[in-house]
């Protein structure tokens, strides 16, 4: 038994993902100079694997750093409730600063995130997020890189979990009702 076993389908298989991220670093990397030396924020822990996909092709000189933000808990559904357990190390006073998300669902956690950053004066402050789900958005977020929309169904893989596990899948897959203790 096998816990690739525990994945119903593929939603986007690892070739789709890799094209897709290099497209997306294509854009940003039209967005930023050398000059700006951006600051990449990478949004921990399940945006760790696209962010270093793509920070490789990236082709301006540029930082990153880390927040660890806990929304979900171990469930599949949103509680609503966002912490920082991880703050930057430095200010961003003047910085041209890149949010790195893997998947924006109701748009709490990013709507909060954003609120935070503003407070501390960036030069500029922009959203780059692998997934997102529009049908289940509650607030509005300017996003200004998104690698593929898609539909209302619970994914992990490429850094997003269930339970802490299955990150380490290389495509974005859905998992057996069952695994996720949905069974009908
Ligand atoms: C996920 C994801 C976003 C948030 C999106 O994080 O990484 O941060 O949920 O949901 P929302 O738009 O409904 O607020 P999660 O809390 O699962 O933590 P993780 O990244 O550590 O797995």
């Amino acid at each position: 038994m096998c816990f690739l076993d525990d994945v119903a389908k593929v939603l986007i298989p690892e070739d789709v993902l890799r094209a897709r991220v290099r497209d997306l670093a294509g854009q940003i990397n039209q967005t930023y100079t050398q000059e700006d030396f951006p600051l990449l924020v990478c949004i921990l822990k399940g945006a760790f694997v696209f962010l270093a996909d793509l920070i490789r092709h990236l082709n301006f000189r540029h930082e990153v750093d880390f927040m660890v933000i806990s929304s979900y808990g171990s469930g599949t559904v949103s509680s609503g409730v966002v912490r920082i357990l991880l703050d930057l190390e430095r200010s961003i006073e003047g910085r041209h600063v890149l949010i790195v998300e893997d998947i924006i669902d109701t748009g709490r956690t990013m709507s909060y995130i954003i609120r935070n950053l503003q407070t501390r004066h960036p030069a500029s402050l922009r959203v780059c997020t692998l997934l997102s789900k529009p049908s289940r958005r509650e607030i509005e977020i300017p996003l200004d890189f998104v690698g593929f929309e898609i539909p209302d169904e619970f994914v992990v893989g490429y850094g997003l979990d269930f339970a802490e596990a299955y990150r380490n899948l290389p495509f974005i897959g859905v998992l057996k009702p069952e695994v996720i203790g949905m069974a009908p």
